[in-house]
């Protein structure tokens, strides 16, 4: 190359025009390739544990598989629920931990905070391209640590973090640029702006239904607002936890930032408890009710603002025009996705009565078909996989049985499944549960499980009614041809989210997610959940700084002359008095 310049100098066929053009040619080609090679999501390779592989069978397989060990109280015991096999045993952390955490996390915020949003980009760019390339790979992994079903993790796991991630590459900076307001008439010369700044260090604490997807979520949504994160991760996934924090951390490093930006933590309660109080910037929790009140009141110690999610009694509500056929497949997959455990999960089927029978007599067909089992494990498909808890079993068994004892009338299942090659495994049958009313205990709990429960009502103002009255307020589905009717009947029912002829749509349309009531309060998701990991900061300017700056009439100035009184009167009339006449005897007066 240079050879090749020195050659075209000497040449005096040439002249000094070629020449620039040459240079800038040069100049171009490497700006531009820069600009390709910026452009291009950062390629990095992380392993997958060899547990995660399907089929494969080498773990011990526990007899009582349990989260905790008694004897070893420090270690997190983890198992595969839908064999029962032994995956490793993890060290919960603890406050000490979370201390150490956050003064890493802090450290690498202030040089993150600096950084572009086209910088933060890049970082989603290269996330979402080792999603979409890695996704059989991240789906094992949480089916091995959750028992969930491959399509359950495909769409849980995968589609709806890849939304998220592109939504927020395309609209994020727009979200989280200055807004101009319009200015006071009375302040007519001031610009009003608000900025939205990073919080800081922020923390979440996650539930275990969604293991990637959880903490995923909320790390977009922190870095892109230029805010550090500790995720906590329920313990429930403490295994999947050391795959998934090492994408993030992996990915980062590669893109050329200090990995310590994000956090990982995974313990029990009490861990939980010290990241609340650890004095973090804002706390977004995934949890129950019970859960979010302890959050509340630990945070309000050190008044760290919260956005609580706190699950939800969703209901589907199907109007007397509605085509079955069409409706019920939605339906069952509002129902049995995730085995139930679903914040957003329809959790009461409210059918009118007109097309009652006819539903449960098509719905019963197909619940006694769900074929129930390990995703990774056994050869024919899955339906439902296991539940991921060891305690959920009892649970909802006895929360069947209390329900039926009260009239309700259990069609198919209530009992647990018990697989023929790992009886250990936690699994239940799914249930279908009909002419279920509104005081009976399982319509005023999240039962998050496999269980249809079904209600009848008469009129679309008592389907309405039965809605209202558990509680939560997540989300609801109305289910009716008349698009009208349903907008008038989203309108009353008291939910964050509300759904015409879908399930779970307002999620992947990036609106924001949140309820009311026990449901908890905040957002994220969308516009407004980016903004709620900023801190708001309205600022005025001057409009026209060489001209006018803001100065106080002398009268107003201390000591304050004795007409203060009167001029301020007679300023209130010439800016807001209705009146002509007397707006005119104000602004006369004003002097
Ligand atoms: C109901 O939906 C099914 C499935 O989409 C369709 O085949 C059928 O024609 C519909 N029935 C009516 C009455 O529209
Ligand atoms: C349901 O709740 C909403 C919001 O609180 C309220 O406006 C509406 O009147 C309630 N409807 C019924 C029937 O309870």
């Amino acid at each position: 190359m240079l050879s090749l310049i020195l050659e075209i100098f000497e040449n005096s066929q040439f002249n000094l025009n070629t020449i620039i053009i040459l240079l800038l040619t040069i100049i171009f080609a490497f700006a531009f390739a820069k600009f390709l090679s910026d452009d291009e999501p950062i390629e990095f390779p992380v392993p997958v544990p060899i547990e995660a592989k399907p089929g494969w069978i080498n773990g011990k397989v526990l007899d009582k598989p349990n989260i905790k060990d008694p004897q070893n109280s420090g270690y997190i015991v983890c198992y595969d629920p839908a064999t029962g096999q032994l995956l490793s045993n993890i060290r919960a952390h603890t406050e000490q931990d979370v201390i150490e955490a956050l003064k890493k996390a802090r450290k690498a915020q202030k040089e993150w905070a600096k950084t572009t949003f086209k910088e933060r980009k890049k970082v989603l760019k290269s996330l979402l391209n080792f999603i979409v390339k890695n996704q059989e790979e991240i789906c094992w992994v949480s089916c091995r640590d959750t028992g969930k079903s491959l399509v359950d993790a495909k769409m849980g796991e995968i589609l709806v973090t890849c939304e998220r991630i592109k939504w927020t590459m395309k609209k994020g900076e727009k979200a989280l640029s200055p807004q101009y307001h319009e200015s006071s008439m009375l302040l007519f010369y001031k610009i009003a702006k608000i900025e939205f700044e990073p919080l800081g260090v922020v923390a979440a604490l996650v539930s275990w239904n969604y293991p990637f997807h959880n903490i995923i979520g909320p790390i977009i949504s922190a870095l892109f607002a230029g805010n550090g994160i500790i995720v906590k991760a329920s313990e429930q996934v403490a295994w999947s936890l050391q795959y998934y924090s090492k994408i993030v951390k992996v990915c980062l490093k590669s893109c050329g930032h200090d990995p310590d930006i994000v956090q990982f933590l995974c313990g029990f309660a009490d861990c939980g408890e010290a990241l609340v109080k650890s004095g973090v910037d804002g706390i977004t929790l995934i949890g129950s009710p019970q859960v979010g009140k302890q959050v509340m009141s630990s945070s309000s110690t050190t008044l760290t603002p919260c956005t609580l999610e706190l699950g939800g009694k969703d209901c589907a509500i199907l109007r007397q025009d509605v085509n079955l056929s069409k409706i019920i497949p939605i339906v069952l997959r509002g129902v049995f996705q995730n085995a139930g455990q679903n914040c957003i999960g329809l959790e009461r089927i409210l059918v009118h009565e007109s097309i009652y029978d006819k539903f449960v007599k098509m719905v019963e067909l197909r619940v006694k078909e769900l074929r129930v089992g390990c995703a990774l494990n056994d050869e024919e498909g899955v339906d439902v996989g296991a539940l991921t808890t060891s305690d959920q079993i009892d649970r909802l068994s006895t929360l069947i049985k209390s329900t039926v004892s009260q009239g309700a009338k259990l069609l198919y299942g209530g009992y647990p499944f018990i697989h023929p090659l790992y009886p250990t495994a936690h699994y239940y049958t799914p249930t279908l549960l009909i002419d279920v009313t509104p005081e009976m205990p399982i319509s005023q709990t999240e039962h998050f499980g496999p269980i249809m429960v079904v209600m009848k009502f008469r009129t679309d103002d008592e389907a309405i009614e039965i809605a209202n009255s558990s509680g939560y307020g997540l989300g609801n589905s109305v289910f009716t041809k008349d698009q009208r009717r349903g907008e008038w009947m989203a309108r009353r029912l008291r939910s964050g989210m509300v759904n015409i002829n879908d399930f779970g749509a307002s999620y992947i349309c990036n609106l924001p997610f949140g309820g009311v009531g026990i449901s908890g309060f905040g957002r994220f998701g969308g516009i407004e959940g980016l903004r709620q990991q900023c801190l708001m900061k309205s600022i005025t300017l001057d409009r026209f700084p060489w001209l006018l700056q803001t100065s106080i009439p002398k009268m107003l100035d201390y000591p304050i002359h004795f007409r203060g009184s009167m001029f301020v009167s007679n300023l209130v009339k010439a800016v807001y008095e209705n009146r002509l006449l007397y707006k005119v005897k104000g602004i006369i007066k004003l002097d």
